[in-house]
């Protein structure tokens, strides 16, 4: 069995044995519902492959590992009812299948349990663990922040958009890698380098999602295929269009990019992914994936682990850019 499999089983189970609480059922019911759909895991395989990379016990991992996937779920369930979105891993958002308050307060609940489930490690440890925690989860709010009021602006710069990106995502990946790394007490130096990698591959990691979620396949993705367009969202694909355009196409596009906009969700979908199309932003933003997944792998280079190690973190961050889920 490869590697990263055996860590997702253990974590799969780790996490049955460590989410118990059941009353009320109106509170948890939701939690384990979110929690049980499963998705991909990365964001814990990361945490206990980078215990194991930094010569730690990667089961000494698992908690943080917990807590990290814990606060990923909180941030989907809120981020579903900004989002408006019905689907989640194939199947309805919270907030659909309860109600709106279902929703926040459920979400509130997994937030403060993912904290909670720090309090497992020594002090010192668990002092730096709740650092990184407390910057984290402030910037996945205020990338949140920049994604919703760029819904409501037509001009957007790739490198606002960035930034966003970078904080909505991909500094959750980094820290993911970075606390995997505090368990194992590796260096200052590693626990750095380790968190820029993981920087890097969560720009590409969103960057994929924002591509999935207009060119990928609804049964493997899982959420509404052109989602991101029915919001308005300033992604990539919208900026690049947008710059690369002549006047009448820009025209168009800013006229379905409205809040206003008078024809239909299906039409809104298909015209704006023929105009990313038309002027090649989809081949655009897979060279920025691949782009982004290089220069993670480049800050690998830095690291004093082995060549096979080196090459699990590779594969992984090339399967990422090559998923379809
Ligand atoms: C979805 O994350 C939210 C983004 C940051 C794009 P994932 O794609 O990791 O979601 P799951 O956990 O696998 O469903
Ligand atoms: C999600 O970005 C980022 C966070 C949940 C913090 P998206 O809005 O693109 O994620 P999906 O596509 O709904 O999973
Ligand atoms: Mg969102
Ligand atoms: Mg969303
Ligand atoms: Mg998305």
């Amino acid at each position: 069995m490869l590697l990263i499999d055996k860590y997702r089983d253990e974590f799969a189970q780790f996490l049955k044995e460590n989410i118990t609480k059941t009353q009320p059922e109106t509170l948890y019911d939701p939690i384990h519902y979110i929690l049980n759909l499963g998705g991909k895991r990365i964001r814990p395989i990361l945490t206990i492959l980078s215990t194991d990379i930094f010569k730690g016990d990667y089961k000494k991992a698992m908690f943080a590992a917990l807590a990290i996937e814990i606060f990923h779920n909180f941030s989907l369930v809120h981020d579903d009812i900004m989002d408006k979105a019905l689907l989640r891993r194939g199947k309805a958002t919270v907030h659909t299948k309860w109600n709106l308050n279902t929703g926040i307060l459920s979400g509130d609940a997994m937030l403060i349990l993912a904290y909670q489930y720090f309090e497992r490690y020594e002090p010192h440890i668990f002092r730096e663990l709740a650092i990184i925690f407390g910057k984290t989860a402030l910037e996945v709010c205020e990338g949140q922040q920049y994604d919703l009021d760029f819904e409501n602006r037509n001009e957007v710069s790739t490198e606002e958009y960035l930034k966003m990106i970078e904080y909505k995502t991909a500094v959750l990946v980094g820290a993911a890698l970075q606390m995997g790394a505090v368990v194992a007490k590796t260096t200052q130096e590693n626990k750095q380098i380790i968190y820029d990698f993981g920087v890097a591959l969560g720009i590409a990691f969103q960057l994929q999602d924002d591509y999935l979620d207009t060119f990928g396949n609804a049964k493997t993705f899982g959420k509404k295929i052109g989602g991101d367009i029915l919001e308005n969202k300033k992604t990539l694909l919208y900026i690049k269009t947008f710059e690369n355009s002549n006047p009448s196409q820009k025209e168009e596009l800013a006229s379905l990019y409205t809040t206003s906009c008078s024809v239909s969700e299906q039409e809104k979908i298909e015209r704006t992914t023929t105009l990313f199309k038309s002027v090649q932003s989809d081949i655009l933003l897979r060279e920025e994936i691949e782009n982004y997944t290089f220069k993670a792998f480049s800050f690998l280079e830095k690291l004093n682990i082995s060549e096979e190690k080196k090459s699990i973190l590779r594969q992984f961050g090339t399967d990422l850019m090559n998923r379809n889920v």
